[in-house]
């Protein structure tokens, strides 16, 4: 999967409340190239990007999906992110999806009921204070409050009950520190009962992991 252009100075003037694409990002895009064949082979209708922030990660899912799946969307709670996502879809010549300033997918209230088939989220999951997270824009990329688990928490409660579709595949960024097994415990009570690390990596102090859950047993 091609890794798709954005230019570094953007961050640094219009764009600087904007997550830069970083380790985790790029494990993200990493674990979504190794398994694009079983993606393609389930026919997604519907893909999702949670937290676009930039928009290289849906960018990238679709360049390499944009003849098997018809409707991408991204959502962010900042609304410099849903901007820089657009351009940077169209900068790298997609011209299919739609970027949406709201918090998860609230925008979307019951639209989306099981009609997701592709879910992807790099959420904020560092350990911090729980008013780290409200503090400004770019603190909310990155701070996941108690354990790193307040905003991932809530898009497993909320979000993934409703919108996912029967073969839905959800791909998730997380941290040791996030007690995976703990995560995995509760998607199992959402029906993914299909767990997979598919890349794990350390970087500086973090030992990034991004899981891969579905309801049924793939490779
Ligand atoms: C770690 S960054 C990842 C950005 C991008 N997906 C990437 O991989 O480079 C997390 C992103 O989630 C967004 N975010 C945080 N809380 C959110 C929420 N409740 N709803 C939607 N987006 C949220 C942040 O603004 C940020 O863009």
């Amino acid at each position: 999967m091609e890794t798709p252009f954005l230019k570094s100075d953007l961050f640094l003037n219009e764009y600087n409340t904007v997550y830069e694409p970083s380790e985790d990002t790029f494990i993200l895009i990493d674990a979504l190239e190794i398994d694009l064949n079983l993606i393609r082979s389930l026919k997604p209708v519907i893909c999702v990007e949670i937290g676009c922030g930039s928009g290289i990660v849906l960018t990238a899912v679709g360049k390499a999906l944009s003849n098997d799946c018809h409707f991408f969307l991204g959502t962010d709670v900042n609304e410099k992110a849903a901007q820089l996502s657009q351009h940077c879809a169209l900068g790298n010549g997609i011209h299919i999806f739609e970027a949406v300033v709201t918090d998860l997918l609230s925008a979307f209230d019951a639209r989306l009921m099981h009609c997701v088939d592709l879910l992807i989220f790099n959420p904020p999951y560092v350990v911090t204070p729980n008013d780290e997270i409200e503090k400004s824009a770019i603190s909310r990329s990155w701070a996941g409050g108690e354990n790193g688990r307040v905003v991932i928490d809530r898009f497993i409660n909320t979000v993934v009950p409703q919108i996912t579709s029967e073969t839905c595949l959800i791909y998730l960024v997380v941290i040791q520190e996030n007690k995976p097994e703990e995560i995995i415990d509760a998607m199992r009570i959402c029906g993914f009962y299909y767990s997979k690390i598919m890349l794990e990596r350390k970087c500086k102090n973090e030992r990034l992991k991004v899981i891969r859950f579905c309801r049924q047993k793939y490779d």
